[in-house]
């Protein structure tokens, strides 16, 4: 049990790489609030926790709005009077430059940035107060460098941004035990996966399963590990950063990508 007795809040956890994190840290002990806009597919995520003999409960929430992050903090704190663990992880895929609209770009912002400063913030005030606190990012190897999403510019500069404000973060409050470290998958098998294209009109487009197929080769090709990962692969990392097997890590941001950077 390597989170026996922590309290967790991952905000996504109703897909993708939050669900597989949320039921991960669940198994090694965890009291988990799953945060995400979908209310059935995150209620989906708190029954499979929960038939695992795990704690769990279920919060609505927009990321993108700054009011939505405070009352999840609160919620935690609430419901399990402590809070150990913010994983801020739900995300938006972005568009082409082509397609990029004054709207999306805010979108990405709003959800990718905005929202997740002012969760921080709000939970540091929480962490301050118990001396120690651990928050986890999902960035992206796009944040890092052009070659991950460059195609998708407003995705990629708002993930380098999500990257700085670990680095910010994690220097303003070592002192008080809390440590901040991102993680930054490459290519990954999740629904956002899917939502890697956009139609003419800009709209997300899902790929029906021969294109899916497709999109993958291409991506395998350029992987050293010849495969696009795993939400289990990212969720393991999630875990060694969570834990405090990682104690003297702290402003980090980890690329996970199969050696494709
Ligand atoms: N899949 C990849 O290839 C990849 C690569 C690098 C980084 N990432 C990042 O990983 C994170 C998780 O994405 P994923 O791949 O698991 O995708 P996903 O689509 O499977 O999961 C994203 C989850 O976030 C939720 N969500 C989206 N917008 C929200 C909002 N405004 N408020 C609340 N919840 C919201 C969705 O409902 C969904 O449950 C994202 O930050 C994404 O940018 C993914």
């Amino acid at each position: 049990m390597r989170l026996e007795g922590k309290v967790a809040v991952i905000t996504g956890a109703g897909s993708g790489i939050g669900r597989a994190t949320a039921i991960l840290f669940a198994k090694e002990g965890a009291k988990i609030l799953v945060a995400d806009y979908n209310a059935k597919s995150g209620q989906e995520t708190v029954e499979q926790i929960k038939k695992a003999g795990g704690t769990a409960g279920f919060i609505e929430v927009d990321i993108g709005k700054i009011a939505d992050n405070e009352n999840m903090i609160d919620t935690a704190v609430n419901l399990y009077s402590r809070l150990d663990i913010l994983y801020n992880n739900a995300g938006l895929g972005g568009p082409t430059l082509e397609l990029t609209t004054e709207e999306n770009w805010r979108a990405m912002l709003d959800v990718n940035l905005t929202g997740p400063f002012f969760a921080c913030k709000h939970a540091i005030e929480v962490m301050k107060k118990q001396g120690s606190g651990n928050i986890l990012f999902t960035g992206s190897a796009g944040g890092l460098k052009g070659t991950g999403r460059a195609r998708s510019p407003s995705y990629a500069v708002v993930k380098a941004g999500v990257i700085l404000l670990t680095d910010c973060l994690s220097r303003l409050v070592g002192q008080y035990n809390i440590r901040v470290n991102c993680i930054c998958p490459g290519v990954t098998n999740t629904a956002l996966y899917d939502s890697h294209f956009y139609d003419a009109q800009g709209n997300a487009h899902t790929l029906n399963e021969e294109e899916k197929r497709a999109f993958m080769a291409g991506f395998n090709k350029q992987i050293s590990l010849g495969r696009v990962g795993t939400p289990e692969e990212i969720a393991n990392l999630a875990l060694f950063l969570a834990s405090d097997e990682s104690s003297h890590i702290t402003g980090e941001a980890i690329l996970i990508d199969g050696g494709r950077m």
